[in-house]
């Protein structure tokens, strides 16, 4: 990725800070998650959620169905339960169609996905429209979603894994640099022998650590896990700028539609717009503070662990027509 244009810059963020009260902070990180789960159709061609889904298969491939997604920085939820639905759809589907007769079968042809007379969809067709000239195959089914935070949000967790079998939450504050031994122990095994390897998930997280935080978590994380992936919803672009601004106009424009039953939380988007204001301004510096794949790996590489094996992909998708790009950073242990 060429290097940007904009140096990184660690500044601080309105809703990191102790001052702010905790109900905005609430309004706030809701109005995230609405970034992560809208889909607005013709300007987007899924939500941001369920293309971190559609990342993780098409990157992880065969492997997928082999880790527990531990997600460290869990705020409120973010687009975990949302990444956990839309990747375990799309799993579960791709074991029910495996288990088709073989006259079902799939081709890929020009780079598009062919399912065979029969109308049965093919592996690469369920696994993501977008792969190209790929054939993905699972070992299994569901795979299982763990939340922890160092400062647990145990309510709407709470809620949130009602929702689903493969959604859990860890109470207890844990600490992305000393993950506890038990906790690993724990996830990294599900069924008897049926072993799971430990993938961690950083989604709009990583950017808020300085270099000695980040390499502290990647020391950890390399030292007691087989994956992890930084999901972030900006980067440090122009384009990634005015993103930042798209938002704050869309919260305007659609309050009324996800706020109509709270006069408050309209109150505080429109008479006293801090929700939207905080969304822009933190985003903006969420931009500044991104880091690139190539920045990330740096700090890989010298964070006191042995990262030889661990291989780093990396991309953007794009989430927003025209501007909005979802970048990934993905970094697995080769198969020893
Ligand atoms: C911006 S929030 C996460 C947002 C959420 N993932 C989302 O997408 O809406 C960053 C989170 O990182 C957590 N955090 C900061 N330092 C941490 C650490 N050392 N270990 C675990 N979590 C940490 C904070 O408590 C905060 O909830």
């Amino acid at each position: 990725m060429a290097k940007p244009l904009i140096p990184r810059m660690h500044l601080w963020e309105i809703d990191d800070q102790p001052w702010f009260p905790p109900f905005l902070r609430a309004y706030v990180q809701t109005g995230l998650t609405h970034a992560w789960t809208t889909h607005i159709p013709l300007l987007q061609s899924s939500s941001p959620a369920t293309l971190v889904a559609n990342t993780l298969r098409r990157v992880l491939g065969n492997s997928v169905s082999r880790h527990t997604y531990i997600d460290f920085c869990a705020g409120a939820g973010g687009p975990t339960p949302f990444i956990e639905r839309a990747l375990n759809s799309q799993l579960v589907r791709a074991t029910t169609s495996r288990a088709v007769p073989a006259t079902a079968s799939s081709a890929v042809v020009g780079g598009e996905s062919k399912a065979s007379s029969t109308g049965t969809p093919s592996y690469a067709a369920v696994a993501n429209p977008s792969t190209k000239n790929t054939v993905v195959h699972d070992d299994g089914g569901a795979v299982d979603f763990v939340l922890t935070d160092l400062h647990p949000h145990v309510e709407s967790w709470e809620a949130a894994a009602k929702k689903s079998d493969h959604l859990t939450y860890v109470s207890s504050p844990v600490d992305a640099t000393h993950a506890p031994t038990h906790l690993l122990r724990k996830y990294a095994k599900t069924n008897g022998n049926d072993k799971k390897g430990i993938f961690r998930l950083f989604n709009l997280a990583f950017h808020h650590f300085d270099d000695d935080l980040a390499r502290a978590i990647l020391k950890d994380t390399i030292e007691t896990s087989d994956g992890f992936g930084i999901f972030e919803l900006q980067d440090r672009s122009p384009s990634g700028i005015i993103t930042c601004f798209l938002f704050g106009f869309f919260i305007l424009l659609i309050a009324p539609l996800l706020y109509w039953w709270s006069p408050v939380r309209l109150f505080y988007i429109y008479i006293v717009p801090i929700v939207p204001f905080v969304l822009v301004f933190d985003g903006i510096i969420s931009c500044l503070r991104t880091r690139t794949p190539e920045e990330v790996e740096l700090l890989l590489r010298t964070c006191g662990a042995d990262s030889d094996g661990w291989v780093v992909q990396s991309g953007r998708e794009q989430f927003l027509w025209p501007l909005g790009n979802l970048s990934w950073i993905i970094c697995t242990k080769r198969a020893a």
